[in-house]
């Protein structure tokens, strides 16, 4: 049968291949299903085992970073501690960005803190500090490229290389490059998690996570365990939600990265800006291994330094009328967030630096915005 491209996949796929009279899927709220006449289980037993909307969005997701398989969650965070617990024993060590999404640390702190489990928070953009941290009980390094919030990029092939014939698993959290921008598997990653919250979901009204692997042995059995028996899993509708959200992907993710080129260039010549974290811009530190390692765009989201303090920086953020003053990123809806106020007792983010997730409105509108935002502060 012909292979069809990623984007008309995104739209028709189906676990098992088949098309239905229907031309939209139907949700199937049932959460149990008949035996066939010998009492054994048949494709579908309990709808926290399997349900037919959360197989048909698994296939698209599998497809999506070209993995031999992919688990959806409930949240990007319940996927984020299935891999911590997959993975690391007692004793076990691993190595976090030390810019990285606050809640993943937070899991180390606050959950897992009885595992007596050690970790460092690594700068990942600098292979010899990667190399140097890597110690004897090193079993997971945790990459998230570009970080969080300050769009550091890290070498995803190299770090991988640096793990070759050690008992040590490379994970990518590439929620803010995306699938259609990076294919962390393909640079020699063993597993990719998402928050589907954000792009994936695209719409900000359904929360969900995903784990995409090319394992195979007990830690993917392991995995499949957890997600299972465990019972994080997403609800039918959230199911039918993201892979309705997913035929519009493509689409989407080429606006959101146009908008975000053009925005970012508008802020770096801004004299009310002091700086531009945007992996596209030729200045950032990072944008020759972005340009080789990201290779559908520089994605989505930025952040800015403002010139002034935190309470100017605060003005400008609630001054906005078209970005909302929240937390998320990846709707079609801009959004800019302070950091430093949600980051808890140890913020690490400057007071002057927004993080902005640009959305899809006509650009024209969103530097307008900007413009009378600036006139307030
Ligand atoms: C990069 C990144 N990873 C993981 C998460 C956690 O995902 P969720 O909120 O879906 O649990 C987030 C949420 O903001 C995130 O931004």
């Amino acid at each position: 049968m012909q292979q069809h491209q990623l984007q008309t996949q995104l739209i028709h796929a189906t676990a098992d291949g088949e098309k239905t009279s229907d031309v939209r899927e139907p949700i199937h709220l049932s959460t149990t299903f008949v035996r066939p006449e010998d009492g054994l289980p048949g494709p579908m037993v309990y709808s926290r085992l399997d349900n037919p909307n959360r197989l048909n969005l698994e296939k698209k997701l599998a497809l999506l970073e070209n993995a031999a398989e992919a688990l959806s969650f409930s949240s990007g965070q319940a996927a984020t501690l299935a891999v911590f617990q997959a993975v690391l024993e007692p004793g076990a060590h691993l190595l976090i960005p030390d810019d990285c999404y606050h809640g993943t640390r937070a899991l180390l702190q606050l959950v897992l803190a009885q595992w007596q489990i050690a970790w460092d928070e690594v700068d990942m953009s600098n292979l010899e500090q990667v190399a140097a941290t890597i110690g004897p009980n090193t079993r997971l390094i945790w990459l998230e490229t570009p970080s969080n919030p300050l769009l550091k990029i890290c070498d995803i092939s190299a770090i991988a290389q640096l793990t070759k014939n050690k008992d040590i698993l490379l994970a990518c959290d590439n929620t803010w490059a995306t699938p259609l921008v990076q294919q962390p598997l393909a640079l020699g990653a063993d597993l990719v998690m998402h928050s589907t919250t954000k792009y994936l979901g695209g719409h900000s009204d359904v929360l969900g996570g995903a784990l995409m692997h090319r394992l195979n042995g007990p830690i993917a059995e392991k995995l499949r365990n957890i997600q299972r028996l465990g019972g994080a899993v997403p609800s039918p509708f959230d199911c039918w939600l993201l892979s309705r959200s997913l035929a519009t992907f493509p689409l989407r993710m080429q606006a959101h990265q146009q908008n975000a080129s053009t925005l970012a260039e508008y802020l770096d010549q801004h004299p009310k800006i002091e700086k531009v974290y945007f992996p596209g811009l030729s200045s950032h530190p990072g944008h020759a291994i972005a340009k080789e390692q990201m290779q559908g765009g520089f994605g989505g989201m930025l952040s800015i330094e403002v010139k002034g303090d935190q309470q100017k920086t605060l003005k400008l953020a609630s001054s906005l009328r078209i970005f909302a003053h929240a937390t998320s990123l990846g709707g079609v809806e801009s959004l800019i967030e302070h950091r430093r106020s949600v980051e808890g007792t140890n913020p690490k983010s400057p007071e002057n630096l927004l993080r902005v997730s640009v959305g899809i409105e006509a650009i024209a509108d969103l530097i307008a915005d900007f413009e009378q935002s600036f006139q307030l502060i």
